[in-house]
């Protein structure tokens, strides 16, 4: 089927000229069109034509005038499939209490791991649906959702069996990760490498061989994964094929951005308290840095050097992280809102780092991202006329239609 995207107020097509990524100074390019349409044949972007050509010859036809027509968004890190509430570690965190002293306290993380592996699998998916299709009435058409809130075998496969139906019965593209390496389970509290060899000989395997993920991560830092113990993961990772991701430089520099690229990891995120050292390596590397300004607003610190990070080159992602514990944001508007105004981003850096670059860091980038043709035909519009407005409209979302494979998902 042919569709006709009639006469937008301005494409913002994201261009890259067929490189898929775009590194330091040139996410301030997002190559806007204007007095033009875009044709759409099954599914994939075919053409753009100066509205003044358009005849009448197409069967299929979607005013956009007036509104603004970006790539569909790309959310490229979060950790959606959680159950359960924290809402009282919040209290506590408002009175001073500090995150990884909760998380000592089996708060944090495993209270997150109980409540998963309490609930069924049916109330599971009746609560995570909802969530991505947030995501969707936000204009974002490709989404990561991690493991991680499992930490047993019979409990990471759990979330993933649930993402990958999700993936089937929603119509975004859902990227699956498999980070069984979050934390230690309370089992494994003084047994490390027992947990460890657990992730490695056990559930990456079956994973593997389920095909139920695409990539895996770990949580590298002083409370969670050692740095040998991610080189342990990692190994064992690639040798099952995934593509590996890395959360690391949250809290502590314990050296996981020299592991991220020895590995050539697809990305490195977090970053908060990267040193200056690493900003160079990983700017000067393939891997997409991945910011989550949410996490330093919802915890109270610094920010990740995003601004440094794009001055000295690197391909820049962002992303919201959402969770139950360190960023219940799920609002990616509002964090590039955040990345503008705390780390000195360019509204058009911010929307660079939500397209392609965020597709990049799922290795979704030649499929979607931007708008050039021969890509999918992912589409987030928006209601106004000016894309400053995207930025610029803290918290509000003004994406007013959704376009997945050349399909209206969602319309307001
Ligand atoms: O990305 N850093 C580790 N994991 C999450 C937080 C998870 C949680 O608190 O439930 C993060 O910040
Ligand atoms: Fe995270």
């Amino acid at each position: 089927m042919i569709t006709l995207f009639k006469n937008p107020a301005q494409i913002i097509t994201v261009d890259t000229k067929g490189k898929n990524y775009k590194r330091g100074s040139e996410m301030n390019d997002i190559f806007p069109l204007f007095e033009h349409s875009i044709v759409v044949e099954d599914g994939l972007i075919k053409d753009f034509i100066p509205n003044s050509y358009v005849s009448s010859k197409y069967e299929n036809e979607i005013d956009l005038s007036g509104r603004i027509v970006l790539p569909g968004l790309v959310e490229c890190h979060t950790h959606t499939a959680f159950a359960g509430s924290r809402a009282e570690e919040f209290r506590l965190k408002l009175k001073g209490v500090d995150y990884e002293e909760i998380a000592k306290k089996e708060g944090g993380i495993n209270k997150t791991v109980t409540s998963v592996r309490e609930i069924s699998e049916e109330e599971f998916y009746s609560i995570v649906e909802p969530r991505i299709k947030y995501f969707i009435s936000q204009g974002i058409t490709t989404l990561e959702i991690k493991s991680g809130y499992g930490l047993n075998f019979e409990n990471e496969i759990k979330i993933l069996r649930l993402i990958k139906k999700l993936n089937d019965n929603l119509p975004i593209d859902i990227v699956s990760t498999f980070l069984g390496a979050h934390t230690f389970p309370k089992e494994f509290k003084t047994n490390h490498q027992g947990y460890v060899d657990e992730v490695i000989n056990r559930m990456l395997p079956f994973v593997a061989e389920n095909n139920l993920a695409e990539f895996c991560d770990v949580f590298c830092e002083k409370t969670a994964f050692s740095i040998n113990e991610t080189e342990q993961i990692f190994e064992a990772a690639a040798k099952n094929n995934f593509k590996l991701k890395l959360h690391t430089d949250q809290f502590n520099s314990i050296g996981g951005v020299g592991i991220a690229l020895k590995y050539n990891a697809t990305s490195a995120e977090h970053l908060e308290v990267v040193n200056s050292a690493d900003v160079e390596k990983l700017a000067s590397s393939d891997t997409v840095a991945v910011a989550l300004p949410g996490v330093s607003f919802f915890l109270g610190y610094q920010f990740a050097p995003a601004r440094k990070l794009i001055d000295k080159d690197a391909i820049l992602a962002l992303s919201t992280d959402y969770n139950p514990g360190s960023s219940h944001i799920a609002n990616l508007n509002f964090i590039m809102s955040l990345a503008a105004l705390k780390m000195k981003m360019s509204i058009e850096e911010t929307i660079s780092a939500v397209t392609i670059n965020a597709a990049k860091a799922l290795n979704r980038n030649h499929k979607t991202g931007s708008i050039e043709i021969g890509k999918k035909a992912d589409f987030a519009v928006f209601d106004t006329n000016d894309y400053a407005d995207i930025v610029y409209e803290v918290g509000k979302n003004l994406c007013c239609m959704t376009i997945k494979n050349g399909n209206i998902i969602h319309q307001n």
